[in-house]
């Protein structure tokens, strides 16, 4: 087996507590076969960019690179947060293009590059992760780098029509062309990047899954839909329910029901929306007042951006507003918290939760759905209400699927889900749970390292 280089504008290094399930796929694949991984430290720095730090944990290789505060307001900030992250989720109207950061942007991918090259080997296989770093292939092969890369997109591919509207477009997607693989979190996602490449990308389709670029290489490009660690988050949400945040939550309901949100605070999550929707909930099924609580976590996320603060003030005033017109004395329908908890904690908020809401715009996947479902009490279930425009419902077909802008029906999916016959709600919870124990975290990085080393 050949080396694992993996790269990826967040690393998650050794010792940190928050590492979520793709980190746990990512670091298996890395200690089964030894490897290094890549990329920002997390730190911006007063002078240039550039300053490297190592670490080495058993067979894992760590090295992360400083950004002064200018290249990071340029490519993070900048064309990675307000241009790409707007655009990849159909948000064409958020899109914040500006030269100077794409050229931020196209150089912090460089300086990668530089770092990176040196390193290689010719029998390495080299994987690198989402929107950040799309044109880091291309950059590499210049510099002389032979051996296999693969990519795979963690967002949505939006139409080809959007991506065409992204000033540049072709010397930024075509630059994916310098891969061996492109992976998708989903079949829709492979078909539309595909319509890219045909309308507007000069490209051609091949047999398949395969295209061949402007310049005759052949590219895979395929889906391979994220999993979680399932087995683990079962076990972990069992014993979370002595946990004392868990305990303290489930006494603070009075024997009311729970349903569960958990996000970053995202424009693409729908959370505006998904208050509207409870609100609905609240006013079209008045019987059922003060029976269940609302708890929305949304820790916030990459705050010096202009979209997230607003959101921040907008999702404050509306929960508000919702509670000083439903709340009573002894119960408050919303609880609105920014704080972050351990993923532990988390998985224990889960299986106390007779309602799990998940209800984005758009998502890629959507990893809390899955995990909301791994955490559930196979003997009594609490119900997923679903989005259509997340990846997660190609998959979660038994969950009560909504269209997040039908507020009416995301009222009415929330009093089925709160209502719903016990044997019901198992019977769908074995349908989904089968399908994340086939479908984990550690196949999805074998099925998709299969792939790259048999491009
Ligand atoms: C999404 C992206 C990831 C990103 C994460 C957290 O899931 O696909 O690449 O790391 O959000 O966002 P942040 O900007 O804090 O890294």
């Amino acid at each position: 087996m050949s080396r694992l280089v993996v790269v990826s504008n967040r690393v998650a290094l050794p010792g940190e507590t928050r590492a979520g399930g793709l980190a746990t796929g990512l670091l298996a694949a890395l200690s089964e076969r030894g490897g290094l991984w890549f990329g920002w430290s997390g730190r911006s720095v007063g002078g240039d960019s550039g300053a490297l730090h190592e670490a080495q944990d058993g067979a894992i290789r760590y090295l992360t690179m400083d950004l002064s505060k200018t290249d990071l307001d340029n490519y993070y900030n900048g064309f990675a947060n307000r241009a790409l992250w707007p655009l990849l989720h159909f948000r064409l109207d958020l899109v914040d293009y500006d030269r100077r950061k794409r050229e931020g942007y196209w150089k912090v991918n460089s300086l990668f590059a530089d770092t990176l090259a040196p390193l290689l080997r010719d029998d390495d296989t080299v994987w690198i992760h989402d929107y950040h770093l799309i044109p880091l292939a291309a950059l590499l092969r210049e510099r002389g780098v032979g051996c296999r890369i693969g990519f795979f997109l963690h967002v949505p591919v939006p139409s080809a029509d959007l991506m065409q509207a992204l000033p540049d477009h072709r010397s930024l997607f075509s630059a994916l062309y310098s891969y061996d693989l492109l992976g998708f979190q989903t079949r829709r996602d492979v078909d539309r990047f595909q319509s890219y490449v045909r309308l507007f990308g000069g490209g051609q389709l091949i047999d398949g899954d395969w295209i061949r670029t402007p310049d005759g290489r052949r590219v895979r490009t395929a889906a391979f839909p994220i999993g979680i660690d399932t087995e683990h988050i079962a076990r972990q949400a069992r014993s979370a329910a002595s946990n004392k945040a868990v305990r303290d939550l489930r006494q603070s309901l009075q024997h009311r029901k729970l349903a569960i949100g958990v996000d970053r605070l995202d424009y693409s999550k729908g959370l505006p929306e998904r208050f509207h929707g409870f609100e609905r909930y609240l006013q079209r099924y008045p019987q059922q007042k003060g029976d269940m609580t609302f708890l929305q976590i949304a820790p916030v996320s990459r705050g010096s951006v202009n979209e997230y603060r607003k959101l921040r003030g907008d999702l404050e005033r509306l929960a508000g507003h919702i509670n000083g017109g439903h709340a009573e004395a002894d119960w408050t329908p919303l609880r609105y918290v920014n704080q972050n908890y351990a993923h532990s904690t988390l998985t224990g908020f889960y299986r106390q939760a007779a309602v799990g809401l998940v209800t984005p715009l758009r998502d890629g996947m959507n990893l809390v759905a899955k995990e909301y479902i791994a955490a559930q009490d196979p003997e009594n279930p609490g119900m997923l209400v679903l989005s259509l425009l997340a990846g997660a419902a190609d998959e979660l077909k038994q969950a009560l699927l909504v269209n997040p802008h039908d507020l009416d029906g995301v009222a009415d999916a929330i009093a089925t889900a709160a209502n719903m016959p016990r044997a019901e709600r198992i019977e769908r919870w074995r349908a989904m749970m089968e399908h994340l124990r086939t479908h984990d975290i550690h196949r999805w990085r074998r099925d998709y390292l299969l792939a790259l080393e048999g491009a």
